[in-house]
């Protein structure tokens, strides 16, 4: 674009020579040379218009004394002296609330102008029609700039020496739309971000009556699905058109888009179509667009192969075709390239996919990038030299095998590897030393194995950033006195064994920002020499190793993100980087008060769970303010939950359980409006429990409140939570009965599951990266207090166990069909069990023991097939125990229904009166493991949630192994949260910009 426009500049200019006239110039003789000046009446117009703009950055300081043709912005003709170019772009920009400037009507003096650029500006005025007037004008720019009232004047149709109009981003509307169908001599239009939504047929109609269209860019206008008049006209469509952006349209169709353009296949060279909603293969007569060079579609819902004919074109430079849901054999699909298509190619992007087969390498040798990454590749076999290829991404494939030998002389300029999640084993070849160039090396989560030592390192001067993380069966042994060839900025060995001793090789690194060296087998105290290392070290991960001592006070630092969760550190808290916005010591033995804490500005997530720490909850005035995430559980915290908790007004995650708090719940939390997690549990809290929760926080997905000493009744308006999964209220003083309203907690009315995980977001780092937070929760599930995590999302559960609670159970809860889990044992409930109890469709665990309920059992009740815990014991049930085909009521102990007198039939060993005696033995029971929270088919339908929870991109996913394996690791690390390969991921993919 950029060279068209210099092209048309220079044309403007040229031609402007001819059609000048020759009055009213003045000349200046100096030197023999005639320098011609501006006409007094072009001086003081020019005058006008810049006391009328408000010119905030002073770029118009020029304009006043001397020769206008000199002043900024301003181009005379060399042999008339008018103006013919008028430039200010970004001269009102006021943004910041500044006034916005004018456009004199002055403006109607230039009547030589060819090239106006109005850019970047805000007008307090409309669109002024004396544009209309300036006949010569050849290139009007008008982007980026905002008008009162923004409509373009009928008077533009006389601009037919148009030749480039440029309207991006500006707030001009279209109606007229066929206005631009007059400007017969556009060559270059750009309309990107203008909204077109209401043009019908039209952008199509008007494009077609511009016989010299060279470049079209219609990115972002909400285009309204056209349907190509098959009756148009194509004798005028231009024959020069090259290039056409539609991208991020979605509502364009495939059946009307791809054969308008395929009106140009003689021309076009640059095509981006990305960023809509194509669901349908590529067609094939891409492959006859001769001069295409420039073929973006990523992020286009495109299905099916890539037609072989694609590999025809032989000017062919950068195809992006990432994000969408392409399939077939990448093997095949570079052969069929390699033969024209490669040799051009410079730049391929095929990224989330579902291509599958061997990638093998060769052909391409103008290759400067290819990247692959998250399909389904089994193998890489490298065969050609690539020596033009810099950045190659293979992430998240199913590579396995060992990892090639000789990369170096297959790529001798690469600069970007990753390798990242596949399936690499053995180890990992010495000659990767030999890569010389190579800057970034990501190859974590794989199964290497073996040890890295500087014989691996040694040629690798260029090296930045290196990722190992994952690799369990890896270890780093560089000899004491080595000295690396390298400064790293980034540094990611989770889980690759380092230890006992803290890694002496990292006192050579004095710029790394980034060091995770968690999970290493550290056993030792950190080194004194490690404090002084880095000034630019952001991120910190030391966690999960046995790193021991004391910390010194770390405040110099600039720490965003701190990780020493699960060491043996001991000692008080140690005075932290005001700036700090992620801090986790959770499981240490950190002991004292956390006075501290209110010295920090930024926190937004922070967790001392599982820590020695007493005394009051830190009450900071409001230096607590920007926290998303506090944890604070296990610890001996003591005292009540401080009022000044009510300012942190952005918390979305609380638990502040098991320490020893009382008093009541202040009224200042009615302040969290997006609280999604609150668990007080096990503490000694006390009062009524809160009417205003279910006002005020309407996100709540997990409340529990249990184990402490609540009274009164459940407020009814925590009916109102209509997003609450989990409710904890067991082990209270709560009195009343079970409100019929919670036929009203809506999420627990759907059985459909989106996600097995409750996660939150927060920001991460300085540089606005986000992290993802996997909630986990404790609860009492089947008798045994468990932990759920990776399956959390899964479960909808309500516990009132252990309160003074009587009446009968409302019929009403049947309309809980998402219900996996419901225990009302241990209270004085009375009545019968609600017949209709088969409704609860996905009941799982049903606990009613220890009440008065009477009656019979439901035969409804032997119809839950979900049914894999039931507790009936020590109430007042009678009657036989209902058989049904299944028998399912037979498949639990006896012990689930002893302690009711009147009870009867298998599993009991009393049989009812009448009955014949059972003949085969009772269920045996012994193999069902303990640890086993649900039951089978409770995991089928968690693999339905997998399916939708992460689907979306390849519909096999299930089968993927590679993704599964993926994502299954995210889910099971040892720490409560991820972020280790997704943050520092997402950190490279904003780094990996080489080119
Ligand atoms: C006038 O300007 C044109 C284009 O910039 C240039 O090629 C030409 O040499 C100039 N003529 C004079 C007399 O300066
Ligand atoms: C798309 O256009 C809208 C206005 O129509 C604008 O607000 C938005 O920022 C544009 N998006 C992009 C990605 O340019």
């Amino acid at each position: 674009m950029l060279n068209l426009l210099l092209q048309i500049f220079f044309l403007v200019i040229l031609q402007s020579r001819g059609s000048a006239s020759a009055h009213c110039n003045f000349y200046d003789i100096e030197d023999n040379t005639i320098t011609i000046k501006c006409s007094k009446v072009e001086k003081e117009a020019l005058l006008s218009v810049r006391e009328e703009l408000i010119d905030h950055f002073g770029v118009l300081s020029s304009w006043g004394a001397g020769d206008c043709c000199k002043w900024q912005g301003v181009r005379c003709d060399n042999t008339t002296g008018h103006v013919i170019e008028l430039d200010v772009s970004g001269i009102s920009v006021s943004d910041f609330g500044g006034p916005k400037g004018k456009l004199s009507s002055s403006l109607v003096r230039f009547q030589y102008l060819n090239h106006l650029d109005l850019s970047l500006n805000n007008f307090h005025q409309e669109i002024p029609g004396v544009i209309g007037s300036l006949r010569k004008l050849e290139y009007l720019n008008l982007s980026y700039s905002k008008w009162e009232r923004a409509s373009i004047s009928p008077d533009f149709r006389k601009l037919t020496k148009l030749q480039v109009l440029d309207l991006e981003s500006s707030d001009i509307t279209l109606e007229n739309l066929d206005l631009l169908s007059h400007l017969y001599s556009i060559r270059y239009l750009n309309l990107n971000s203008v909204n077109l939504s209401t043009a019908n047929d039209w952008w199509v109609q008007t494009i077609s009556k511009l016989p010299l269209l060279e470049e079209l860019h219609l990115s972002n206008c909400t285009l309204p699905s056209i349907l190509v008049p098959s009756s148009l006209n194509t004798s005028n469509y231009s024959r020069y058109l090259s290039v056409v952006d539609l991208s991020s349209n979605i509502n364009l169709l495939p059946s009307s888009i791809y054969p308008w353009l395929f009106n140009f296949s003689g021309s076009l060279t640059h095509i981006d179509l990305s960023h809509n909603n194509l669901p349908t293969s590529l067609p094939l007569e891409f492959g006859n667009m001769v001069r295409l060079s420039h073929l973006f579609m990523d992020s286009s819902r495109l299905v099916g192969e890539i037609p072989r004919s694609l590999g025809n074109l032989s000017n062919l430079v950068e195809l992006k075709l990432a994000y969408n849901s392409l399939t077939g054999s990448i093997f095949t699909l570079m052969k069929d390239f390699s033969k024209n298509s490669g040799k051009s190619l410079r730049y391929l992007d095929m990224a989330v996919n579902c291509f599958t087969g061997p990638l093998v390498m060769q052909g391409f040798p103008s290759l400067k990038k290819l990247t692959l990454q998250w399909n389904q590749l089994d193998q890489l076999l490298l065969e050609g030299v690539f020596p033009n290829l810099q950045e190659l991404d293979l992430t998240g494939n199913r590579l396995s095998g060992s990892v090639p030998d000789q990369l170096a002389s297959h790529f001798p300029s690469l600069r970007y590897l990753s390798l990242e999640s596949n399936e690499f084993n053995g180890t990992l070849p010495e000659s990767i030393s030999n890569i010389s160039k190579l800057e970034y090396f990501f190859i974590g989560s794989n199964h290497l194995e073996g040890v890295i030592t500087e014989s691996h390192m040694l040629g690798l001067s260029a090296l930045r950033e290196i990722i190992l993380s994952f690799n369990k069966n890896l270890a780093i042994k560089f000899s004491l006195t080595w000295i690396p060839p390298f400064q790293l900025d980034v540094i990611s060995l989770c889980e690759v064994k380092q230890g006992p001793h803290f890694p002496k090789w990292l006192q050579n690194q004095h710029n790394f920002s980034v060091l995770d060296i968690s999970n290493s087998g550290i056993v030792d105290k950190i080194p004194v020499w490690f404090w002084d290392l880095s000034s630019s070290l952001k991120e910190l991960n030391l966690s999960n190793n046995k790193i021991h001592g004391v910390l010194p006070d770390i405040s110099p630092f600039k720490f965003a993100v701190l990780d020493f969760s699960s060491n043996n550190l001991s000692g008080p808290l140690p005075i932290l980087p005001p700036d700090v916005l992620t801090l986790d010591f959770s499981r240490n033995r950190f002991q004292g008060t956390t006075s501290v804490l209110c010295e920090t500005n930024s926190l937004t997530y922070l967790d001392l769970s599982n820590n020695l720490l007493s005394g009051n909850l830190p009450n900071c005035s409001d230096g607590f303010s920007t926290l998303n995430v506090l944890i604070l559980g296990n610890n001996n915290f003591s005292g009540s939950i401080p009022e000044s908790f009510g300012s942190i007004v952005d918390i979305r995650i609380l638990n502040i359980r098991d320490n020893i708090l009382d008093g009541e719940i202040p009224g200042s939390l009615k302040n969290w409006k997006n609280v999604q997690v609150c668990d007080l549990g096990g503490n000694k809290l006390s009062g009524k429990l809160p009417e205003w929760i279910g006002m005020e926080w309407k996100g709540l997905i997990f409340l529990s409140l249990g184990f402490n000493t609540f009274s009164g009744k459940i407020p009814s308006s925590f009916c109102d939570l209509g997003n609450i999964k989990i409710l904890d209220i067991s082990r209270n003083k709560i009195s009343g009965t079970v409100p019929k309203c919670f036929n009203k907690l809506d999420e627990m009315t759907t059985d459909t599951n989106f996600a097995s995980t409750i996660t939150s977001s927060y920001p991460y780092t300085s540089g606005g990266m986000s992290k993802v937070y996997i909630l986990s929760a404790s609860i009492m599930w089947k008798g045994i207090q468990s932990k759920f995590r990776n399956i959390l999302g899964l479960v909808r559960c309500i516990d009132l166990s252990s309160n003074n609670l009587s009446g009968r159970i409302p019929l009403e809860i049947t309309t809980l069909k998402g219900l996996i889990g419901l225990n009302l044992s241990r209270n004085y409930l009375s009545g019968t069990i609600p017949p209709n109890i088969s409704l609860l469709s996905s009941l799982d665990f049903l606990d009613l023991s220890s009440n008065s309920i009477s009656g019979i059992i439901p035969f409804s009740l032997s119809q839950l097939d979900s049914l894999g815990y039931l507790d009936l014991s020590y109430n007042n049930l009678s009657g036989k125990i209902p058989t049904s085909t299944s028998n399912k009521l037979q498949t639990f102990n006896a012990s689930s229904y002893i302690g009711n007198s009147g009870l009867c039939g298998s599993p009991l060993p009393n049989g009812c009166p009448g009955d014949v005696i059972p003949g085969v033995p009772l269920f045996d029971h012994q193999d069902i493991a303990q640890d086993e929270l649900f039951t089978s088919g409770f995991y089928a339908s968690l693999a339905f949630g997998f399916v939708i929870g992460f689907g979306g991109i390849c519909g096999s996913l299930l089968l993927n192994k590679s993704w599964r394996n993926v994502y299954f690791k995210f889910l099971s690390e040892m720490y409560d949260k991820l972020y280790v390969t997704l943050a520092v991921k997402k950190a490279q993919l904003l780094r990996c910009c080489l080119n």
